[in-house]
């Protein structure tokens, strides 16, 4: 890990939306977590497992907190402005210096499900990528059957490129893994088209 990771890691800025702020987790955040990561649905598509007791979520918490002081890639939170309250998580998981790429992933509270919300903030997580991170591609991968988060994915600009066979090993088995991308250059395409209009 470079010094600009190190730091970047370190001092994950605030990210705005209209509806959302994106900013570092903290140990405060236990009971929001708990919230959401204890029901069984919202952590069927992801390796973690669901959180038994508030406990799990303080564990989670230490080790992003952890990562943060290490200037590991990390997520944000993702804080619902209106009522201040943390409903997900998002972020860069993986950032290959050399390559110029990352790999995005992010989980919403059940509760704020289909009201674009996850899109909104994985758009603003994909600008700061190619603008303050200089990556040229943005990856993100789901399951077969996550068709919310494919569809995430799709309306970010997001391009299919195949699936992975047998990519993740999580709660025992195997799964395939669909592979979405964005090229810095496309991604300068969808905008001028968007400014035009
Ligand atoms: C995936 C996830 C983050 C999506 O969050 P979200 O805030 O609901 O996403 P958005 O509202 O921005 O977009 C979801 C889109 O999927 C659509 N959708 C949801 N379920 C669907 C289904 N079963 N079939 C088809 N479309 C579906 C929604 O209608 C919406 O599309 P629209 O805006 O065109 O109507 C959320 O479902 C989640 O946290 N899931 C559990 C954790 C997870 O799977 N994380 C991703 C691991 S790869």
């Amino acid at each position: 890990m470079t010094e600009r990771a190190y730091e970047l890691f370190k001092n994950l800025p605030v990210l705005e939306t209209p509806r959302l702020r994106l900013r570092k987790l903290s140990l405060r955040d236990a009971g929001d977590v708990f919230e959401y990561a204890s029901l069984p649905e919202v952590a069927q598509h992801v390796t973690w497992e669901y959180h038994r007791n508030i406990s799990d979520s303080v564990h989670y918490l230490r080790f992003i907190t952890q990562q943060y002081i290490e200037g590991i890639p990390s997520p944000w939170g993702i804080i619902h402005k209106e009522n201040a309250k943390l409903i997900g998580t998002i972020g860069y998981h993986v950032w290959s210096i050399a390559n110029r790429s990352g790999e995005v992933g992010y989980a919403l509270s059940k509760e704020y499900w289909n009201q674009g919300y996850t899109s909104e903030a994985f758009c603003e997580v994909i600008k700061y990528g190619f603008e303050h991170m200089m990556l040229e591609r943005i990856e993100a991968t789901c399951k077969l059957l996550n068709t919310a988060s494919e569809k995430v994915m799709l309306k970010c600009g997001m391009q299919f490129e195949g699936i992975m066979r047998k990519k993740l090993f999580a709660k025992g088995e195997y799964h395939d893994l669909k592979l979405y991308s964005l090229l810095k250059e496309d991604w300068e395409k969808i905008n001028s088209i968007s400014a035009r209009k």
